[in-house]
């Protein structure tokens, strides 16, 4: 039961609530009672009209009980919003609040509200439209809660989704359950989800170098335009006569056709051993090749990489590439989890800040163009705040350093500060959820994956 409001007729003065707006309200109840915020209070006001009212927060006073305070629901009835002084609160019951939470498809539920677990809470996929911030400390749960929610996008909306997966944990986010429902392990199994890994084969996790523009090619071989003027210049100039080359000519062509300049490139190229990267495409099929061909989901893994540099790559590869169409308009949830990597407040080196500069620029104009991002990390701290500043859905699992939970409140005002600071006590699998993808900002537990995970936690061996 969410709310036990304190209802017994002798004592009507802990059980009145007015409004002085017609909007909020506040309700007075006994020291015994158990409202928390995020929880729901039925309001009968005077006139007999019945109201839901949403609590953000209850405060003590002194000896005599609690108030609680919160918002009256607009449930989209013709009831004109209206003061009132007196009228009678009592304990709501599940359904009234499932009616404003679960939504209409239990599919998009993502999990349960851990005061009343037999409300569902559901996505509302048409504000999918908006970035999100997914965070919580390390083991909270973040990245299984993660795949509940790509899953549910996955089988119940035509939101394409790209995962830059650092950890290889949604390398099975094709792979249902044993025990599925047949009907639910059909309709996933009727979803295209590419999962695509460093190596050899049709499935293999690569970029092309020459679809890339010219700043970030330098990056990647480090060239700055000023700075290293000469090489950056045969890099323009020789550019277009390496296509099609075999990457063993590569240096050679260059020496031969680039002067003094072409000797520098070639040494670049061959010290920073860039040939030997599993990373290109040359003439196969690369990753923006298969992005461009929207499937349902496509999994970039950048786990198997040998070096940071090489993750760097793909991932600027693939933002380039989708921030050059972006005038095609075609939406597209970016989901990167462990985002402190890929999009740090200092990143090193220039590959870094580019990577990081393109998803700051995503964040700050990608929405018009259908370029969501849905960025995962530990602390808010740990991801440049150009863009977490710019995130209208929010996710908060465990997090139990006042510091963080501060910065939250002030990054995300729209998330009751009382709600947020119950995160400090969350299990694991518990989660806040705020921001316009669900109908109110809720405490959930999240629902069982149906697809299997990754790379789960590594046990301790045991005798
Ligand atoms: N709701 C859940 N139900 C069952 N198991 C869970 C749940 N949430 C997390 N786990 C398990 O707990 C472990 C840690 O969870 P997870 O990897 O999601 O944490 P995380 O917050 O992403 O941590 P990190 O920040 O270190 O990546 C995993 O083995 C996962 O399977
Ligand atoms: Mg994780």
């Amino acid at each position: 039961m969410s709310v036990d409001v304190e209802t017994s007729p002798g004592d009507s003065a802990r059980t009145r609530a007015s409004s002085s707006d017609g909007r909020s309200f506040s309700v007075r109840a006994s020291a015994a009672a158990t409202i928390r915020p995020g929880d729901y209070v039925r309001i009968i006001r005077p006139d007999g009209v019945d109201l839901l009212g949403f609590v953000e927060e209850v405060s003590p006073q002194d000896g005599s009980g609690l108030v609680a305070a919160g918002s009256l629901i607009d449930e989209g009835s013709e009831v004109a919003p209206m003061p009132f002084t007196d009228a009678a609160a009592a304990p709501t019951s599940p359904d009234a609040v499932a009616r404003v939470v679960s939504g209409p498809d239990p599919e998009l539920v993502v999990g349960q509200l851990v005061s009343t677990p037999s409300v569902g809470v559901g996505l509302v996929p048409h504000r999918l439209n908006r970035h999100t911030f997914w965070c919580g400390q390390s083991g909270s749960g973040k990245t299984y809660a993660l795949g509940v929610a790509l899953e549910r996008i996955i089988l119940r909306t035509r939101l394409p989704v790209v995962v830059f997966d650092p950890n290889s944990d949604f390398v099975k986010l094709h792979a249902a359950r044993e025990g599925l429902d047949p009907p639910v392990a059909e309709a996933l199994a009727g979803r295209a989800v590419r999962v695509l890994r460093p190596g050899e084969g049709p499935d293999a996790l690569r970029v092309r170098f020459r679809d890339m523009g010219a700043h970030a090619k330098a990056a990647i071989l480090r060239l700055d335009p000023v700075v290293d003027r000469g090489e950056y210049n045969a890099l323009l100039r020789l550019a277009p006569a390496l296509q099609g080359v075999d990457p063993a000519d590569i240096p050679p062509r260059m020496r031969e056709a680039g002067g003094l300049d072409g000797e520098a490139l070639a040494q670049r190229v061959e010290n920073l051993g860039l040939l030997e990267w599993q990373t290109w495409a040359y003439e196969h099929e690369a990753a923006t090749d298969v992005i461009a061909g929207r499937p349902a989901a496509t999994v970039l893994d950048l786990g198997g990489f040998h070096s940071g540099d090489e993750q760097l790559v793909v991932a600027l590869a693939v933002l380039e590439d989708l921030w050059a169409r972006r005038e095609e308009r075609r939406p597209l949830l970016l989901v990167i989890d462990e985002a402190h990597n890929l999009c740090p407040p200092e990143p090193e080196g220039p590959l870094g800040i580019a990577v990081r500069d393109r998803i700051i620029q995503i964040a700050a104009e990608g929405r018009k163009f259908g370029l969501w991002l849905l960025l995962s990390t530990q602390r808010p701290s740990k991801v440049h705040r150009g863009i977490v500043s710019q995130c209208d859905n929010v996710t908060v699992m465990r997090m139990n350093s006042p510091g963080d939970l501060a910065e939250l409140a002030d990054l995300f005002g729209f998330v009751p500060r009382s709600m947020l600071a119950q995160s400090a006590r969350f299990r694991q699998g518990e989660a806040l959820i705020a921001g316009g993808f669900v109908a109110m900002p809720s405490i959930v537990r999240v629902r069982d994956r149906i697809t299997l995970e990754g790379g789960i936690d590594v046990r301790v061996p045991m005798p």
